[in-house]
């Protein structure tokens, strides 16, 4: 306010000047006038006649005029008032621009009087203009970096008016961040500046808008605006900055390839490039750039390759984001993978037997094998079993080993080999399985014996069979394999007859043909009982052996013997053989009844059966119808009873047949004497054996010679005994005259000293015993040598002794029975006679 006071005193005293100074012009002839500009037409400057003491009739008559150096008139001279006024609305502005005094001159031309008075009007101002700026719309960039404090020029505003009515001052209205400053120019006038007052952030406010006004000091004051809009730009003072300082991402490991993993967003707030952001990988291994891709636009993280588990299952990342300005942000991607049960158990087969002995203990180990998963969890926890019903269990040893051994003890010859499977499957859902293949062979040992196909054989061979002849094949089989399945066939020792089997028959070794070595006779050998022993080739080798029965059959090679009556043939020295005949003289009463015994016809056959089986039939008599024979007993009947008018004598052929086929056949002779008493008998005997001796003189003849040979034999061993028993009784003699222990005789073997009971013995020995037994079935003739004769022997043969016959219509009840026992040898009992006859001469 004192300011304001003060200048208005100082603008009061410069009016008073102006006044002083128009009067002192006035005074000089000058006038001086002042006006306000903007006046409409006419409107009054100045009393000119008054002021110059001009009679305005005067003025009028001697004419008075205006001129105005310029071409336009702005003032006029009123005739009748000899007032100035205006011509013409005048503007300061336009006339006088930027001067601070604007005076128009004129000159008063009196013309009567010659006379000119020079007038000056000021044309005083007034605030007609408002101030006002070249452009009313200003664009200012500004960077949002720039420091506070920073000055910007603003454009000056204009104000044609002069003095107080000019621009006076600015003012800015907008917002916080701007502020005006206005500096003083150098010819004082006024420049405005925009100042900034607070850090711009483009990202807060990319635009302020401003109005800047400018006032004059009229009043009231008139402004001018111009509006300034302040862009800010854009500086990089922003960095790019990750949604997530970091990522983590979970993928199965069977996320397929071209997958997006994750999309990375860093948002950079500033503009343009500087909020252009691209992502690159910051630290990467060959091995993730391979598996993972990054998108340097779009931030996206895709799959190259396909995910492995039990390759990897952590991967950690580092991607920058940078802008363009160059400013970064960088983040961690960690990517887990997770597990999926896509691998299957493998099973490998550390080591493996491919052969097994079939005695291995149970437990033996016959594989090593390991097991693994890649998988994790219990996508790799793997169990394992055996296929199927094996003798073979798992053990697990140590982590993923396991062994496959022998649950109990093998036997080849129920499985030969085993392929035993191996399964291994995982816990994953669903599981998988993988299976390996053990091949096992299983070696034979030799623990089975041959086993012959039959229990026990037996065959039936005909006797008289070709030497050589195949009687049968025993088989053996042995459950063994190779060597010890290989069977050989051997006959067991033995003895047939006091001959070693083995002459009789043989085994071939390979094949078991069981072969007769010889040809059999049924009379001597009927069944031969033999062990056929299968050997197998193991070590050591295993044997069984089978009862063999070989039964020979009997064939009708043997006629029947006639056994009584005695061969003639012996008593003539004839030889034997089949359908010799046999002659002997039988005595009949003849008295006897119908029936009546004569005598019994007895033969013997060697073969068996049918083939001994014999009946007689009387095939020639002197006088048929008187006798008859029985057909199996053999027993000679009366068939009547004899009659006076029959002949003393009788000759009977009875013919004796096997039932063989073909039949063979003997015929024995028998010489019946019918006698009434003992002598006629006699007599007949006589003549009977004359005439039996006649046809057979050489016979008998040779029966002297044997007699007499005997005889001389008897007597040279008499003679051989008693020189024996000579020199016994030396001996003895010695003997008791010699020393006891002298043993000259030391040396000599004690069978050579034979007594008086050794003599004894030696002649029973002598007396053959020949005992005749016709069992149809042992049919054996048996030679007993020893024991006493008259024990034995029946002093000659008994005709008449009852046997235990059979009737005829019972021929098997004929085989069976034992027909009686005869002991006669006449011949023997000759020679006995005849060397104790010599003894005891002697
Ligand atoms: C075991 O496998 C082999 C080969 O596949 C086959 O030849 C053989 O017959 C099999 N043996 C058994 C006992 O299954
Ligand atoms: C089989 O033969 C052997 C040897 O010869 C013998 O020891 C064994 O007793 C025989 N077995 C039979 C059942 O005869």
């Amino acid at each position: 306010m004192c300011a304001a006071g003060r200048r208005w005193d100082r603008s009061q005293r410069a009016l008073l000047w102006v006044m002083l100074l128009a009067a002192w012009e006035a005074a000089w002839g000058q006038l001086r006038y002042s006006v306000p500009e903007e006046m409409p037409k006419g409107s009054f400057v100045g009393d000119v006649a008054k002021d110059l003491g001009l009679q305005l009739p005067a003025l009028i008559e001697r004419g008075v005029r205006i001129t105005e150096r310029g071409r336009t008139q702005y003032f006029s001279l009123q005739g009748k008032s000899g007032r100035l006024v205006t011509a013409e609305r005048i503007d300061r502005e336009q006339l006088c621009d930027r001067v601070q005094q604007c005076v128009l001159r004129c000159e008063l031309i009196v013309e009567g009087k010659m006379k000119f008075y020079e007038i000056e009007v000021e044309i005083t101002d007034i605030n007609d203009n408002a101030p006002s700026f070249k452009e009313s719309e200003l664009e200012e960039r500004i960077s949002e970096t720039t420091a506070p404090g920073s000055r910007f020029p603003l454009p000056d505003g204009y104000d044609p008016d002069s003095g107080r009515h000019s621009l006076q001052s600015y003012e800015l209205s907008g917002d916080e961040h701007f502020s005006l400053a206005v500096q003083a120019g150098p010819g004082g006038d006024q420049r405005p500046e925009l100042v900034l007052a607070k850090a711009l952030d483009r990202e807060e406010a990319a635009f302020h808008e401003l109005v800047l006004r400018a006032m004059d000091g009229g009043d009231p004051a008139r402004t001018g605006t111009a509006r300034i809009r302040v862009t800010v730009l854009d500086a990089n003072d922003n960095a790019p900055v990750f949604s997530q300082a970091e990522y983590t991402v979970r993928v199965p490991e069977d996320v397929p390839v071209g997958s997006i993993l994750v999309t990375l967003t860093a948002t950079d707030a500033d503009d343009g490039l500087y909020g252009h952001v691209e992502y690159s990988l910051k630290k990467q291994s060959d091995r993730t750039s391979n598996i993972f891709h990054l998108d340097s636009e779009t931030g996206r993280i895709t799959l190259l390759q396909s995910l492995d588990f039990e390759v990897g299952d952590f991967y950690e990342l580092e991607v920058q984001a940078r802008d363009g300005g160059g400013l970064f942000d960088t983040t961690k991607i960690t990517i887990t993978v997770t597990d999926k049960n896509d691998n299957i158990p493998v099973i490998s087969v550390r080591s493996a037997l491919s052969e097994i002995s079939e005695d291995a203990p149970s437990g033996t180990v016959v594989a090593l094998l390991h097991v693994h998963d890649r998988d994790s969890g219990a996508n790799g926890d793997v169990r394992c079993s055996l296929d199927g019903d094996v003798p073979f269990r798992l053990q697990s040893s140590h982590g993923s080993y396991y062994r496959v051994v022998t649950a109990r003890e093998l036997d080849r010859e129920q499985v030969s080999e085993y392929n035993v499977t191996v399964r291994a499957a995982d816990g994953g859902s669903p599981a998988l399985q993988s299976s390996a293949v053990l091949a096992l062979r299983v070696l034979d040992v030799n623990d089975n014996a041959p086993v012959f196909a039959e229990e026990r054989y037996s065959a039936r061979l005909a006797e008289n069979n070709a030497a050589g002849a195949l009687v049968l094949t025993v088989r053996a089989t042995d459950a063994d394999w190779g060597q010890n399945a290989r069977v050989r066939y051997r006959l067991s020792e033995g003895r047939v007859r006091g001959a070693p089997l083995s002459s009789y028959v043989s085994v071939q070794a390979e094949t078991g043909a069981l072969y007769a070595l010889r040809s059999l006779d049924y009379e001597q050998v009927r069944e031969l009982r033999l062990w056929v022993r299968a050997e197998d080739g193991g070590a050591p080798a295993l044997s069984s052996n089978v009862s063999v029965l070989l039964l020979v059959v009997d064939e009708n090679d043997n006629a029947p013997q006639v056994l009584y009556p005695p061969p003639a043939a012996l008593r003539a020295g004839s030889g034997s053989g089949s359908g010799v005949a046999w002659s002997g003289v039988e005595l009949a009463p003849r008295w006897s009844e119908a029936g009546a015994l004569v005598a019994k016809v007895v033969a013997v056959d060697a073969d068996a059966g049918q083939n001994a089986w014999l009946s007689y039939e009387l095939a020639k008599a002197t006088e048929p119808g008187l006798f008859r024979v029985g057909l199996h007993s053999g027993e000679v009947r009366t068939a009547r009873s004899p009659l006076a008018r029959d002949a003393a004598r009788h000759s009977l052929v009875v013919v004796v047949k096997d039932h063989g086929r073909p039949a063979l056949s003997a015929t024995a002779t028998l010489q019946v004497v019918l006698a009434e008493s003992v002598a006629e008998l006699l007599a007949e005997l006589g003549s009977a054996a004359d005439e039996a001796a006649a046809p057979g003189e050489p016979a008998v003849s040779l029966t002297r010679w044997l007699v007499l040979a005997v005889a001389a034999v008897s007597c040279l061993f008499v003679a051989f005994l008693l020189l024996l028993l000579a020199l016994r009784l030396r001996r003895w003699r010695r003997q008791q005259l010699l020393p006891p222990d002298s043993g000259a005789l030391r040396g000599v073997p004690v069978s050579h000293f034979v007594g008086i009971d050794g003599v004894r013995a030696f002649l029973q020995s002598y007396s053959h015993d020949v005992s005749l037994t016709a069992d149809s079935r042992k049919s054996q003739l048996r030679f007993s040598a020893g024991g006493s004769c008259c024990d034995t022997l029946p002093a000659r043969p008994l005709p008449d002794e009852p046997a235990p016959l059979l009737g005829d219509e019972d021929p098997a009840g004929a085989l069976a029975a034992d027909p009686p026992a005869l002991s006669v040898s006449f011949w023997v009992q000759i020679l006995i006679a005849s060397q104790v006859g010599c003894f005891f001469s002697l």
